[in-house]
């Protein structure tokens, strides 16, 4: 018993759990995930994917389908392919999607994201979508697994195992590179400007430091975490790129800790959750570049006004602190600034603070109860 006791903590490199070894894995997943993929200088990206350039310029339509941690790095990427792809872009829960594929289905490109590669689901919406005729590309952790075999193509994340059923370094890694991806299409089809493409790849570039800046803090977030734990419910806001991570640390944090999280588009608020704000609602907000920190701000003061504590995650000044207006911020965390990333890198924040307040509450942590890793059944 001793001897399995010591193999498992040698797995864990001497953390706890291996859901704190995969969130400060990120820096390193990342890099794998980049490596040799960018050409900085030509702002051009090679992600191992043949999609043939006049394929490329033909896509009138990009439908995502994914599930859970992976719907949400999904909306990010949508939310990016937007404003860098002239193409409409959709983004569905993969239990729900139904192919409609408009007059030529052989344009609308369906993108797979599952880190396992055998979501039932996920499987089930790609089956959906070449029966009716579409292109197919998965974007997976999982070498050989069954989405791969059943895509026309496919993009790895190379992220590493993931053990820990809340997923962490895979999302990091999955936002990587969709954002690579869309790169990829939106200089092929020449929608997307030699400048942003390389502002793009320099945010892509400089991820991992940036997330090891997060990572240095830990120590503050813990404390944090541990004033907050006994909140009563806890509200996760942000808009554009930091809507998918509000939504993704509201996830993270409902799954490991039991607590009730929701997650808004911080414009939401006024239009109902504004009524569960109370003292013992902490709201975490996004407040970094690509989320409309000065929008966000006056949702802040709706809800401070309200007794709410805030816990803001800001772009950082040259000094290394939270940029934002800390009048109504009861604990600013600064991010290094990463350009259209920032919320990805926020994103580090939310994951330890859901890890230490499951910690704290004596949660186990990396087999939540009801929940699989991966879930085969539809
Ligand atoms: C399960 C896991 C989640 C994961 C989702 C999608 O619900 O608990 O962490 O995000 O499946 O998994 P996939 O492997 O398709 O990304």
């Amino acid at each position: 018993e001793t001897l399995e006791y010591e193999a498992d903590a040698a797995e864990k490199s001497g953390y706890d759990h291996y859901m704190l070894k995969e969130i400060h894995e990120q820096p390193r997943a990342l890099r794998q995930t980049i490596s040799g993929r960018i050409d900085a200088e030509d702002g051009t990206v090679n992600v191992d994917v043949d999609l043939p350039s006049e394929y490329v310029d033909s896509v009138d339509e990009i439908q995502i389908v994914a599930c859970g941690t992976s719907n949400y790095a999904g909306r990010y990427a949508a939310e990016l392919l937007e404003s860098i792809v002239d193409v409409r872009t959709t983004v569905e829960v993969a239990s729900e999607y139904e192919f409609d594929g408009g007059r030529d289905p052989w344009r609308t490109l369906v993108v797979a994201v599952t880190q396992s590669g055998e979501t039932a689901d996920t499987l089930s919406a790609i089956r959906r979508a070449k029966r009716a005729g579409a292109r197919t590309l998965a974007v997976t952790n999982t070498l050989g697994s069954t989405i791969v075999r059943e895509t026309d193509d496919s993009v790895f994340i190379r992220a590493g195992p993931e053990i820990g059923v809340a997923a962490t370094k895979t999302f990091a890694s999955q936002v990587a590179t969709l954002t690579l991806l869309a790169v990829h299409v939106g200089r092929a089809r020449g929608s997307l400007s030699y400048g942003r493409a390389r502002e793009l790849l320099e945010s892509v570039r400089r991820l991992p430091n940036a997330i090891q800046g997060v990572l240095d803090r830990e120590d503050r977030i813990r404390e944090v975490a541990r004033e907050y734990a006994d909140s009563d419910a806890f509200f996760f806001v942000g808009r554009k790129l930091g809507h998918p991570v509000a939504l993704e640390g509201a996830l993270k944090l409902k799954e490991i800790s039991y607590d009730h999280a929701e997650g808004f588009a911080a414009g939401e608020l006024k239009h109902g959750p504004l009524a569960l704000v109370t003292e013992d609602t902490p709201v975490l907000a996004l407040l970094t570049d690509g989320s409309r920190p000065g929008e966000t701000l006056n949702n802040v003061k709706e809800v401070q006004a309200r007794g709410a504590p805030v816990i803001g995650a800001a772009t950082a000044d040259g000094d290394g602190e939270a940029a934002a207006d800390s009048t109504y911020l009861d604990v600013e965390l600064p991010v290094p600034a990463t350009g259209a990333l920032e919320p990805l890198v926020a994103n580090v924040y939310w994951q330890l603070f859901a890890y230490h307040v499951a910690d704290e509450k004596g949660r186990p942590i990396d087999r939540p109860r009801n929940l699989a890793k991966s879930v085969t059944v539809e």
